[in-house]
């Protein structure tokens, strides 16, 4: 894992959009994996402003959305802000802004009757399409990635979930509250891209932010590893992961000055270490 710390959500952002633009730069047609929540927001916005000032391009670039509430999907009829979806989140902060061609962007779809075959399938394009690239990733405060609750299997593939209570309190005070919803009324379960589905992506980018999340990337990256903290499952990942974190998120790793001698190092030498 190569650890980056940065002094500010924006220069996070920055940093994380800069991996995922050389990789697009790398290899034109990769194949990329996308989460949603607030944290990715800023690197969107980077990610828009490379591809209006700067030319990248995503014209040959496919999209897989990291998972979708059930019961929700990208709904025309209500405005933004009412419909939470991934696929409308996705399409408002990032892909309408942007060149990707829409037959390159896949969802799950979040009103399907039949949850368990719809993640087979999500999983058989993901394969169809090669394998994911780049995977960017968030965490939540219960430790998952994805929506893998606390439980999920580290070695699952696509799957439904039941949103913990703490999910579900996040996501109210984040978005349900301010229009006006009650906890009936909003998403108590997810697909989601499995724990080993993430695995299997041949690079993974983590970002976190604030002091909220402070302890959470400690117990994810400092272990132990367990199905309680999916996204400690980072420890065992074999490709390239690259975890940026803001201060407030870095605060509590036991580690700060090695993980900042190991990124000076690497700047200095021009080669990756970990
Ligand atoms: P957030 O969500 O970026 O809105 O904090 C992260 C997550 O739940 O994965």
């Amino acid at each position: 894992m190569a650890i980056f710390i940065r002094d500010s959500y924006d220069e996070m952002s920055k940093a994380a959009a800069k991996q995922i633009a050389k990789q697009i730069k790398d290899k034109p047609n990769s194949v990329i994996g996308l989460a949603t929540g607030f944290t990715p927001i800023g690197t969107y916005r980077e990610l828009i402003r490379l591809h209006k000032e700067e030319g990248l391009s995503f014209k040959e670039v496919t999209a897989f959305t990291l998972y979708e509430f059930l019961g929700e999907g990208f709904d025309v009829i209500k405005p933004y802000g009412l419909d939470k979806s991934s696929a409308r989140y996705m399409h408002e902060e990032f892909f309408k802004h942007i060149d990707i061609q829409k037959k390159n962007i896949h969802y799950f779809n979040g009103f399907t009757s039949n949850p368990g075959k719809t993640c087979a399938e999500y999983e058989k394009k993901i394969q169809d399409a090669g394998g994911i690239d780049l995977q960017l990733l968030g965490i939540g405060r219960d430790g998952h990635w994805g929506y893998n609750e606390p439980g999920s299997s580290l070695g699952s593939r696509s799957h439904v979930v039941a949103l913990t209570r703490q999910t579900i309190d996040d996501n109210y005070e984040d978005f349900y509250r301010k229009v006006g919803l009650t906890k009936d009324e909003m998403p108590h379960f997810a697909l989601t891209m499995g724990v080993g589905t993430i695995l299997d992506a041949r690079k993974l980018i983590l970002i976190a932010s604030g002091v909220k999340k402070a302890s959470v990337i400690k117990q994810a990256l400092e272990g132990p590893v367990t199905a309680q903290i999916t996204s400690s499952a980072i420890q065992l990942y074999a490709g390239e992961a690259t975890i940026i974190l803001d201060n407030d998120a870095a605060s509590q790793l036991s580690n700060i000055e090695h993980i900042k001698h190991t990124e000076e190092m690497s700047k200095k030498y021009g080669f990756r270490a970990e």
